[in-house]
């Protein structure tokens, strides 16, 4: 009986989910047929708001925006106002005005406006702001990712915007990249299953419901992986390489539903992304499979001329990016791209079939987001917008990826009725805590905009009371500043222990290109000063990126990375210094030791051959030794795994593996505990991987209590890419590995 209904309900959905693929087929259909060619390339064009907005004067242009609505029909906008974001109130006046000047339109075809929302809805005033990707993924927890999503979802509708460009899938290989935060960090299983959860708390499934959004992955692909470090500069990406490790995360990504993708500004062995018809068509939209909106990265068909000088005029460059499969220019800031499309049309040299193909894919997108039906939200109809209930989400993320990387002798938690200095530069500061696409592109506004938010310090203040709290910057993050280094030496001498809270300025894109890994000079300053002191010191790291700290880590007894934990961040970090909060994050990319060292967790076996050999100083000369490895991550409890089990030792090629293991708390506080899986391919024709992650879980024990997880793997999970870029698996030992323990099987 149940299984009748089951089945019954099953051809229900079915047949209502075909009923409105034809209807919304039809309708794009329809509407295609009425549009003339100018009106196409206007819905394949996407303007930034501030074209619309006159120097010096306050709101919008009339005269501009209608130029870009009725002369060139754009059918999308981005971005925020110049220089400020906008309240949900004036996001509506905003959409109402965008949306009267298009309803003047023949064909008024709603305008789909995207925004970066990247730690939630960060353009908007009162928004919940979350920690920042890289946090997000040392939770290690897929349900709060998805959480966060959710969140941001609803409070970007209550903007009434619709897109948004996020999640960040991007697979960073040098630690000095600028958007490291924006990232999920330097694994593809881990990046892959948080970039599907981000995507399912964006959609919910259904873009069309008010509460969820279009999600746009980026920056296809290969971005994050420049040989210099600086944002925007070459890759150098074997396609083999490239498919094992870039090209799964997209895929998982677009199984979980993503709508839109935006395109990577860098180049890959010679080529701008924007320029191959390889990667955009025959990769993504055929081989993957992708039916949904490519859309342009900044101004980056202007560029393949400008730039990259693969197109020796914008024309040809419009040519090229639109022949290799982009749907939609982020032009944004003239009319070049419309102009150049309308005679490259004309004159045959583009199809119309690409054209309809472009503005079919952005209609349907349209459709699905029921932008139709309006695209004006009411904010009362958001009543949870920054509520105490979303707050309190932002919070336990923060705290939920606060990462504990060292704590000798128990220097932590904190008592309350000790004395303590907090010092440093990101101590007192919301733009440290929160980093870029924070209220402002690069975030530089953030303490002045929410002057209710909690810094490191006042967190700190709250929970130990002013008396037991000494403070001084003693440091700048750029200039130094003999003074302030003797003012903290001075205070630390009253102090039983010291706060020391070092980091980055704000910044994203290539504004944060650095020349050098390590921590700056004054901050290195402050740290060489106050180890001398010989006091119990905490080290809070608050950086996007594993700045360097071997000039003086052998010397500090605690070490916490709380990454860009966002708004609730100070709050979170506070709870966990005075043991409030268990802390249970853990390391998303290997910490790196010293700058010529930037081996991965999933190293070659070649890049610690220095390990094995006689070594009498092999802190300094050993290939392999990073400060913190991928996965680092300590509590105040301790936790015991045992009985890894396997339930085969032999397998064949479609056999699946179950793997068991117990986990105790050993110790006399509940916490939380992300089970890692490695597997190793001990030999393979391609060289293997010392280990990869495979599954993950966490989970929460209290004093004493075990739990048995349970994981299974798959064929997927035993295979690599080949140099005939073929997925296969080799027979041969494999095996599996959970905290200490481990076990091999063998494929047949
Ligand atoms: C960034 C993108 C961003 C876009 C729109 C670009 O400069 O690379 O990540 O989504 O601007 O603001």
């Amino acid at each position: 009986m149940k299984r009748t209904i089951t089945l019954l309900l099953l051809t229900f959905y079915c047949t209502i989910g075909s009923a409105q693929n034809n209807a919304t087929d039809k309708k794009i259909a329809e509407l295609l047929s009425k549009m003339t060619l100018e009106e196409k390339i206007g819905q394949m064009t996407q303007i930034t708001l501030g074209t619309f907005e006159e120097k010096g004067k306050p709101g919008l242009s009339l005269a501009k925006l209608n130029e870009g609505i009725q002369k060139y029909y754009i059918g999308s906008v981005l971005n925020t106002p110049n220089r400020y974001s906008p309240d949900t109130k004036e996001w509506r006046q905003i959409m109402t005005t965008i949306h009267n000047a298009n309803s003047k339109n023949r064909l008024p075809i709603p305008v789909l406006y995207g925004i970066d929302a990247i730690h939630g809805a960060s353009y908007t005033m009162g928004a919940t702001l979350f920690p920042q990707q890289i946090g997000m993924a040392a939770t290690f927890n897929t349900e709060i990712v998805k959480k966060g999503a959710e969140i941001s979802a609803y409070e970007t509708r209550a903007s009434s915007i619709p897109w948004v460009f996020s999640p960040d899938l991007d697979l960073p290989r040098n630690p000095a990249w600028s958007r490291i935060w924006e990232s999920f960090g330097e694994d593809t299983y881990l990046t892959s299953r948080m970039g599907e959860a981000m995507v399912n708390g964006f959609e919910g499934g259904n873009i069309g419901s008010k509460y969820h959004v279009a999600s746009c992955m980026k920056h296809f692909i290969g971005y994050g992986s420049t040989t210099t470090g600086k944002d925007r500069t070459p890759s150098i990406i074997p396609e083999r390489v490239l498919r094992q490790f870039d090209l799964p995360i997209y895929e998982a990504a677009i199984k979980a539903g993503a709508k839109s993708v935006m395109i990577s500004s860098g180049e890959i062995n010679g080529t701008p992304v924007h320029a191959s018809k390889y990667l955009i068509t025959d990769v993504l939209k055929k081989e993957l499979g992708f039916k949904g909106v490519v859309v342009t990265d900044w101004k980056d068909i202007i560029y393949l001329h400008t730039r990259h000088k693969v197109a020796e005029t914008n024309r040809e460059a419009v040519k090229i990016a639109v022949l290799a499969g982009v749907d939609m220019s982020m032009v944004p800031e003239d009319y070049s791209f419309c102009i150049d499309l309308l005679d490259l049309v004309n004159k045959g040299e583009i199809p119309m079939s690409r054209i309809d193909d472009a503005v079919s894919r952005i209609l349907k997108m349209k459709i699905e987001l029921n932008l139709f039906e309006g695209t004006v939200a009411d904010p009362k109809q958001y009543p949870k917008f920054g509520s105490a209930e979303f707050i309190n989400e932002a919070y336990n993320a923060a705290a939920e990826s606060i990462t504990l990387l060292r704590n000798k002798n128990a220097v932590l938690p904190l008592n309350k009725n000790e004395k303590i200095l907090v010092t440093g530069p990101t101590a007192n500061s919301m733009v440290a805590l929160n980093g870029g696409w924070t209220y402002t592109w690069q975030g530089d506004k953030t303490d002045e905009l929410v002057p209710d938010k909690l810094t490191i310090l006042e967190a700190i203040q709250q929970k130990a009371g002013t008396s037991n709290v000494l403070y001084t910057k003693g440091a700048d993050l750029a200039l130094e500043n003999e003074d302030e280094i003797n003012k903290a030496v001075a205070l630390a001498k009253d102090a039983s222990k010291i706060i020391l809270c070092l980091g980055e300025k704000n910044y994203t894109e290539t504004p944060g290109d650095i020349t050098s890994l390590y921590i700056t000079a004054p901050q290195i300053k402050l740290a060489l000063a106050l180890v001398k002191l010989n006091k119990p010191i905490i080290l809070v790291l608050n950086e996007g990126r594993p700045r360097l700290i071997s000039d003086f880590e052998d010397k500090i007894d605690a070490i916490v990375q709380c990454y860009l934990p966002g708004n609730e961040g100070g709050r979170a970090l506070a709870a966990i210094l005075y043991g409030e909060v268990n802390p249970s994050g853990r390391l998303p990319y290997n910490y790196p030791r010293f700058p010529n060292s930037l081996e991965k967790y999933n190293r070659k076996y070649t890049e610690s051959l220095a390990d094995s050999e006689q070594n009498d100083d092999a802190k300094y000369q050993r290939s392999y030794n990073p400060q913190f490895e991928f996965g680092t991550g300590l509590s105040y409890t301790t936790f015991e795994y045992s009985n890894l089990k396997l339930d085969k030792t032999e397998v064949n090629s479609n056999d699946e593996i179950k793997v068991s293991v117990d986990v105790t708390n050993t110790g006399r506080m509940a916490g939380k505990e992300s089970v890692l899986l490695y597997l190793s391919d001990l030999y393979a024709s391609i060289t293997p991987e010392v280990k990869a992650l495979k599954r993950f879980e966490k989970i929460v024990l209290a004093p004493n209590e075990t739990k048995t997880v349970q994981f299974t793997l798959n064929q997927k999970d035993l295979q690599f890419v080949n140099n005939d870029l073929k997925w296969i698996s080799e027979k041969g030992t494999f095996k599996v590995q959970i905290g200490n323990q481990n076990k091999q099987f063998v494929l047949k």
